[in-house]
């Protein structure tokens, strides 16, 4: 059987292939005049590709999946602000068939045994009324090549994880396929049907952890993601508190130290 190749983005709009990007969300930025709803844009390589808080993404040339996709004004708009929730969720369904027993910890990070395998990065378009959507899967990284990189967080592949070389161009399809059929599952049935099929996997689960934002770190318990798509955390003085932003790190009990 051949490779599933994908020629078109979602809802039968348009892919715009590159061999190398500095940043396929900073390219959908740039060129959204030109673009629609549903383009995607993938790059084999990205020499400037950037997460969460401003910090480089590395993905080595041909061995991970880069790609973003444009969301305009819509009908949908009020989607915007989980859709990388929705994402994640999508990610974690592409990985299903693959036996790749994946978590996802707020925001949206997919992670395997505690290792960082997807990055999503959701930025709202210059004229404040769209979002890219950019997402970064390792594929056929092998440990050699994440130790030859300065990570930031542990981080694995879908290839450590199957101890498999595997088709990138399938993982594309399947991606492609299982983020189109989530954003409509979830424009249909709303935000709580995403909330619900979130909480089975949420890596945060009655875990202590931490959040960093711009202004301060608070810790406490979590006590899981709300509606809106907010975290939700108990402070060690009962305190309730909710965030729309910040990064999270796990505390391990017989840890001194954050993770
Ligand atoms: C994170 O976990 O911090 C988010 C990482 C998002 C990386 C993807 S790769 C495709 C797209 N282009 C970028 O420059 N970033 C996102």
């Amino acid at each position: 059987m051949g490779t599933t190749m994908v020629n078109t983005g979602l809802w039968g709009a348009r892919l715009h292939h590159f061999d190398t990007l500095p940043s396929t969300n900073q390219w959908m930025i740039e060129h959204m005049g030109s673009c629609a709803h549903g383009d995607v844009v993938r790059a084999i390589s990205q020499t400037a590709g950037r997460g969460r808080f401003q910090r480089p993404w590395i993905a080595p040339a041909g061995l991970c999946l880069t790609f973003s996709v444009l969301f305009r004004r819509g009908a949908d708009d009020w989607l915007h602000p989980v859709i990388g929730q929705a994402a994640a969720l999508a990610v974690l369904a592409a990985l299903e068939p693959y036996a790749v027993p994946a978590l996802l910890k707020w925001p949206n990070d997919v992670l395997v045994h505690e290792r960082k395998i997807a990055g999503i990065l959701a930025e709202k378009t210059p004229d404040g009324h769209g979002v890219v959507l950019g997402i970064g899967l390792n594929v056929n990284l092998a440990e050699a090549d994440l130790a030859a990189i300065q990570l930031l967080q542990p981080a694995t592949s879908m290839w450590i994880e199957t101890g498999l070389p595997l088709d990138i161009e399938a993982i594309f399809a399947g991606l492609l396929g299982a983020l189109q059929s989530t954003l409509d599952q979830v424009m249909q049935n709303g935000k709580p049907y995403l909330l619900e099929c979130w909480r089975p996997h949420d890596a945060l689960a009655g875990r202590p952890i931490s959040i960093h934002t711009a202004d301060t770190t608070i810790s406490g318990l979590y006590t899981g993601m709300d509606v809106e798509g907010r975290l939700c955390l108990k402070d060690d003085t009962g305190r309730a508190h909710t965030f729309w932003a910040g990064d999270v790190s796990i505390r391990h009990r017989d840890a001194p130290r954050d993770r």
